[in-house]
């Protein structure tokens, strides 16, 4: 049996990711493929324990990256690796691309002790597409104040955003073949038609 592939759907909080979510699901169990839906940081039951506190808990920038990596390392040895080692393939909101984003770019750490942890866990692991969800700030920002009750990212001010955004473009413009950057003021529909097409690549 052939491996599964790993796909990753990413962007800053607002640009309307988790909409699309479902959307992949479905097109590649369409195509028959056994697909595990999952999330970062959790995914697993010590990753969501850990994500509770990433998301409510004020601590120092360090301490949030090396969590997410514990997080990660987690996910990695217990639901990621195995499906795919299987043949199922597996979708996860967010992944490595956010620590870049959100701790290097948002926090402003430094890449390195992220590419340093990155190869500690992942030995070179890495997503087989990223879906890039990328909007302007000011779009986000209306889509997070309509949402629910902020987490700590969500309540974070919109210069944090974009950092978070020029890195997640940076990191695209990088690695073009595997993170595909969809404008996310597109319409539903459009993005879903888009989506389908990149996924065909890859099947
Ligand atoms: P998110 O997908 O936005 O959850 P929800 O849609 O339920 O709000 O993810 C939670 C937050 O975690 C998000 O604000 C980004 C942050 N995050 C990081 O800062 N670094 C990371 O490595 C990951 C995976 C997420």
């Amino acid at each position: 049996m052939t491996a599964g592939k790993f796909i990753t759907l990413e962007g800053v909080d607002g640009a309307g990711k988790s909409t699309h979510l479902e959307f992949v699901a479905d097109w590649l169990r369409r195509q028959g493929r056994e697909v595990v839906v999952t999330r970062e940081p959790g995914g697993t039951p010590l990753g969501e324990t850990l994500r509770e506190l990433l998301l409510h808990q004020h601590m120092d920038p360090d301490t949030e990256l090396l969590l997410m990596f514990a997080a990660r390392q987690e996910h990695l040895a217990r639901l990621i690796l195995p499906t795919l080692a299987r043949g199922g393939w597996v979708l996860s909101d967010r992944f490595t691309d956010a620590s870049y984003a959100y701790q290097c770019g948002g926090r402003g750490i430094a890449t390195e002790r992220i590419v340093a942890l990155e190869t500690w866990v992942q030995r070179g692991f890495r997503p087989d597409l990223t879906l890039l969800f990328d909007v302007p700030p000011e779009v986000a920002q209306a889509r997070r104040s309509a949402a629910r009750e902020a987490d700590r990212f969500e309540r974070e001010a919109d210069d944090f955003f974009s950092r978070v955004r020029n890195a997640y473009l940076d990191r695209a413009q990088a690695e073009p073949a595997r993170i595909r950057v969809l404008d996310a003021r597109h319409s539903i529909a459009e993005l879903q038609a888009e989506i389908g097409q990149l996924l065909q690549t890859l099947t």
